[in-house]
């Protein structure tokens, strides 16, 4: 089944657990967890003491997307704060498979994420080995910024991949996703789609969350 998971990136910060609960009560059943470092991408978002506090509000499944440089060092910790997927930059890591051990051995699902530039060809060997890939559709660091189409081929790409081969991992996509470039990615096989501030910005999220999978 294909899902919309918001990006709390683009909530109130002050309110926290209103626009979750907002969100909840529209159907959603996955959020969307932006960890940044300030160093592997030019911003920095928020950590372990967040993800902790809105894990007391809620339920539902939390994916985490670790924007941070060496993510071996930091993985178990987000896995213990409450993080039910944790996915982690191909490119910030000499270690991408001990990471996804050590998610494993959390009993999470991980997942791997590829920047634009970064071709399947790097994570050609972990396809067996992750739950998920995350394929980002805007360059790491902020919401709000416009859809990469260029990526469209990629997500075609592994779909073919996870068919051929019998993998069974999930195809995630973030990054400038709104009613059209959520439908192109879908038909490509993509099956959760993050949606940041195109969510948050709308006047009626039940009716955008609809169109958002029709
Ligand atoms: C960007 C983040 C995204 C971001 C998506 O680095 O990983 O999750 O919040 O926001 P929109 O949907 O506004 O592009
Ligand atoms: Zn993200």
């Amino acid at each position: 089944m294909k899902r919309i998971l918001p990006s709390i990136l683009s909530a109130d910060f002050g309110n926290l657990e209103r626009d979750i609960k907002e969100l909840e009560n529209i159907g959603i059943d996955m959020f969307h967890i932006d960890v940044m470092d300030g160093n592997f991408v030019p911003n920095i978002s928020f950590g372990f003491p967040i993800i902790e506090s809105i894990r007391n509000k809620t339920t539902k499944i939390f994916d985490c997307h670790l924007m941070i440089a060496n993510p071996e060092n930091y993985v178990e910790k987000f896995c213990k704060c409450g993080c039910d997927m944790v996915s982690f930059h191909i490119e910030a890591t000499n270690h991408a498979d001990r990471v996804i051990q050590i998610i494993k051995a959390a009993g999470k699902k991980a997942g791997v994420v590829l920047n634009p530039q970064t071709s399947l060809e790097q994570i050609k060997y972990l396809l067996p080995k992750v739950d998920y890939v995350l394929i980002m559709t805007v360059n790491p660091g902020f919401g709000g910024q416009k859809f990469i189409s260029e990526m469209l081929e990629k997500i075609e790409e592994l779909d073919v991949i996870r068919k051929e081969k019998k993998y069974n991992y999930l195809i995630e996509v973030d990054g400038g996703i709104n009613v059209e470039t959520s439908k192109l990615c879908r038909d490509r096989g993509a099956d959760l789609l993050v949606c940041g501030s195109f969510l948050f910005g709308a006047s009626d999220k039940k009716e955008t969350l609809h169109e958002l999978l029709k």
